[in-house]
């Protein structure tokens, strides 16, 4: 991380330049959100090419600089994203991903701790509560260090959809989705609120904004083959808090430790993000149901998570 009141350049790595990863580094580029932006693919020629790509908008933009690398540029990289591997296919889960994945990110933390020790590894590939709980195990990073994006993107999906459903802008409705980022995801209807002052809905209407939400990713990708735009946003949303040291609370994908009564998974929960990356989870009163709910998810994930080791 700079140090406060130095000018050491700020540096992040994507690896993995698919539909997330390039359009998750045109939007840090775009919005000039780092001094330095690497891009690293199996597929080097790919990297080459978003690359170059980008680098012709320079002179409509700011001062990005930005290259295709490879791993010896994490040295000095203040985050690390990853967003490499398979996506789904039509009709997939993000778990149907798991095997396909988890052998990519052996040999993908292995090069990153080669060469780094010091940053923020951000995981974005699916079934990425999965994914990050494995990079974290394989990384030997603190826990603070390897965040996943978890239910950040299912809460911008939930709070367009009831912003949609009360012509409210989405910005100023607070409403989360935690636990799996995926089929056993849950949303907090006892806290979602404008100003204070709590929500109302039909039960027709929960089912409704709920199941658009969840089954979002599945609607795109049935659409145009692959979700890009929203998750690159979160990426972005996710890597200014950190860089700009700002502690917003962004549900992110956490190790989870007595939490609510779950422990040794990575969930989705409410999370103060900061240079230091999750400097603290947020304690959530969950009521019965949303307590249930909450606990299934977790024993899904966790049975997968034995089934791996
Ligand atoms: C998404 O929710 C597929 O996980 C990705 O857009």
């Amino acid at each position: 991380m700079t140090p406060i009141g130095t000018n050491r350049p700020t540096r992040v790595v994507i690896i993995g330049t698919g539909a997330v990863g390039s359009t998750t580094a045109y939007t840090l580029f775009l919005r000039e959100r780092v001094s330095e932006l690497v891009l690293i693919d199996a597929n080097h020629e790919k990297a080459l090419g978003e690359a170059l790509d980008m680098n012709h908008g320079l002179p409509f933009t700011g001062g990005v600089k930005l290259w295709a690398g490879d791993y010896s540029d994490c040295k000095d990289a203040d985050i690390i994203v990853i967003a490499a591997g398979s996506n789904q296919r039509p009709g997939e889960t993000r778990i149907d991903l798991l095997k396909r994945n988890t052998a990519i990110f052996d040999d993908i933390i292995q090069n990153i701790v080669k060469y780094n020790n010091h940053g923020i590894i951000l995981v974005a590939s699916n079934p990425v509560d999965i994914l990050s709980y494995v990079s974290y195990k394989k990384s030997g990073f603190p826990v603070n260090r390897v965040i996943g994006s978890g239910t950040l993107l299912d809460s911008a999906r939930f709070r367009y959809l009831i912003g949609q459903s009360k012509q409210i802008n989405p910005r100023s409705i607070h409403a989360h989705i935690i636990g799996e980022h995926g089929d056993s995801e849950l949303p907090l209807w006892s806290i979602a609120n404008v100003a204070g002052i709590g929500l109302e809905f039909t039960d027709e209407e929960r089912e409704d904004i709920f199941n658009r939400t969840k089954n979002a990713a599945y609607e795109i990708i049935n659409a145009k083959g692959s979700t890009s735009y929203a998750i690159a946003l979160a990426l972005d949303r996710i890597i200014v808090s950190i860089l700009q040291n700002q502690g917003s609370v962004l549900n992110v994908s956490t190790l989870l430790q007595d939490y609510c009564g779950v422990s040794d998974v990575y969930l989705g929960v409410p999370c103060i993000v900061d240079r230091t990356g999750v400097r603290k989870v947020l304690d959530l009163k969950l009521d019965d149901g949303e307590l249930k709910q909450f606990h299934e998810s977790a024993n899904k994930l966790k049975e997968i998570i034995a089934e791996l080791v």
